[in-house]
């Protein structure tokens, strides 16, 4: 691969799922990794092999489903996890086990309790181990932003020396200023004696809001392989935006010598696609996918659009996979156009009877809104629509009566395990009416910490998306659910986010020392 390459690892799976609420099936896992495949990103991280027997299995169906890009597990520098890894990673066509400890002093000494001698000596174990199974090995120094520069030229050396291709440096803390992180990337690579055997990496954190920043000033001094998340998913405050770092480095050609293999039109489309599967929405000023990003407000401005593009924009939105709403299908359209467009979105059904509940439940949404557009049909397919027909608990109906100077009253019907349960509660407003009356029926003493509705495309028959997180024994998880009413998607959200608690409960495994 020539030097100019800029490999995109995205973490979405692995560090995006660690945002707290953005825990994700297997199924849901899959989708986003095939999009991300279909977009030509050169290495997914489908999760951390060893956390889970859930992690293990989505890293497994990754591994054997996606073709074209690497596909990666994390694992720290133990025997135990590599050997994990390896194991998610055996049917992978490319496979990368990515191998970590850290190596500030503050995590030496007090997290890993280690003198620096024995963290060097586990970090060349760990990568020699891992070249057992895979030519392809990454090593990164955890909290590397906040280590000693001698101490970091030190582990790299034998750390590539003992076989990895890949050195990671992690701002795992969000510490790091552009100029000075910069400054240590091109440091260390002039430093090590052996640092042309390997591709240096940056993964940055967003805690001062300079994770992008922070890592386009890495490859400005040589990193050569960002890692990023779609739409800046991530522990805490985030990691560096995929869609960011890519069209930066595509849009300033004239400063980065660099280039990517990305499909950017599949930008907008992955990027809603995660928002849905997570429930964590795309804040509207959001740069290259908030709904925003290429609408012109002022009236200077969109005279000045209109005369010549080029004077207030400096990327196409079509580029990115901003299309002008087309109208897609209607209430006439068969199942056969049904299904063909939803392949195209990157959707294949599973099974027969998958496809008939999606295009049901197409048919409903067609008779109440005259135009569907692609963004409804991702948020009717997305894992959490499915969920609400699979789960245990499901909405069967609902009413509210709502009028000026009277107390909102709900009334809902929940199957759970098959059996329908009815209640009626007052309540402040429709939404706090409707999550009162399911909670006489589940009691599930979850509570509720985020609120929020967003409408899917323009105009008052658009369809709106409800994320509700709930909370319950310290297990966030965010329930999605959409219509074209908006208190029916907050039924529907609740309803789903319940489902993922539930699911969470049966499925609890014993904990593992992650
Ligand atoms: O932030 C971090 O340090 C990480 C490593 C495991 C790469 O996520
Ligand atoms: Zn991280």
């Amino acid at each position: 691969m020539s030097s100019n390459h800029l490999v995109i690892f995205d973490t979405t799976l692995r560090d995006g799922e660690q945002s707290p609420g953005a825990s994700m099936t297997k199924i849901e896992k899959l989708r986003i990794a095939k999009a991300l495949e279909k977009m030509q990103v050169d290495v997914i991280e489908a999760g951390f092999a060893i956390a889970s027997q859930g992690d293990f299995d989505a890293v497994k169906a990754i591994a054997e489903a996606v073709m074209d890009s690497t596909v990666c597990s994390l694992a720290r520098a133990l025997d135990k996890d590599i050997d994990r890894a390896a194991e998610a990673l055996h049917g992978a066509k490319s496979a990368r086990i990515h191998t970590f400890i850290a190596t500030s002093p503050i995590h030496m000494q007090y997290k890993l309790q280690m003198e620096p001698d024995q963290v060097v000596e586990q970090a060349v174990k760990a990568v020699k181990r891992a070249r057992q199974y895979t030519d392809d090995v990454e090593f990164s120094c955890e909290d590397a932003g906040r280590s000693e520069l001698d101490f970091l030229c030190r582990i790299i050396e034998q750390a590539i020396a003992a076989g990895a291709g890949t050195i990671n440096i992690p701002d795992t803390v969000g510490y790091a200023i552009p100029e000075q992180f910069g400054n240590t990337i091109r440091q260390l690579m002039e430093k090590i004696p052996n640092a042309d055997k390997a591709i240096f990496s940056v993964h940055c954190h967003n805690d001062l809001g300079l994770a992008v920043a922070n890592s386009l000033a890495a490859v400005r001094c040589g990193a050569r392989q960002v890692e990023c998340t779609i739409n800046g998913l991530g522990e805490r405050a985030g990691n560096a935006a995929l869609e960011e770092i890519v069209m930066g480095v595509k849009t300033r050609a004239d400063l980065f010598e660099v280039e990517t293999q990305l499909n950017t039109q599949h930008i907008v489309p992955t990027s809603r696609l995660v928002s849905t599967i997570t429930g964590f929405p795309v804040q509207p000023n959001k740069a290259i996918v908030g709904l925003n990003a290429f609408a012109h407000e002022s009236g200077i401005h969109q005279d000045g659009v209109i005369k010549h593009r080029e004077t207030y924009e400096i990327m196409q939105a079509q580029d990115v996979g901003w299309h002008r709403n087309a109208l897609v299908l209607g209430k006439h359209s068969g199942r056969n156009a049904f299904r063909t467009r939803l392949q195209e979105l990157g959707y294949n059904f599973e099974t027969e009877s998958e496809l008939n509940e999606a295009f049901a439940r197409f048919k409903d949404l067609a008779d109440k809104k005259h135009e569907i557009f692609d963004e409804d049909l991702q948020a009717l397919v997305s894992g959490n629509s499915l969920d609400d027909t699979q789960g245990r608990y499901r909405l069967v109906c609902m009413s509210v009566n709502i009028e000026t100077g009277v107390i909102p009253d709900a009334k809902v019907t929940i199957s759970i395990d098959g059996k329908e349960h009815t209640s009626n509660s007052k309540g402040g407003g429709p939404v706090d009416a409707t999550y009162r009356a399911i909670e006489k029926i589940v009691h599930s003493g979850a509570n509720l910490q985020l609120y929020s509705v967003n409408n899917i495309t323009s105009g008052t028959d658009s369809q709106g998306e409800v994320t509700a997180r709930l909370e319950l024994d310290g297990r966030i998880v965010n329930g999605v659910g959409s219509d074209t009413d908006i208190v029916i998607a907050s039924g529907k959200a609740y309803i789903h986010a319940l489902n993922l608690l539930y699911k969470h409960q049966v499925k609890q495994l014993p904990q593992s020392d992650v």
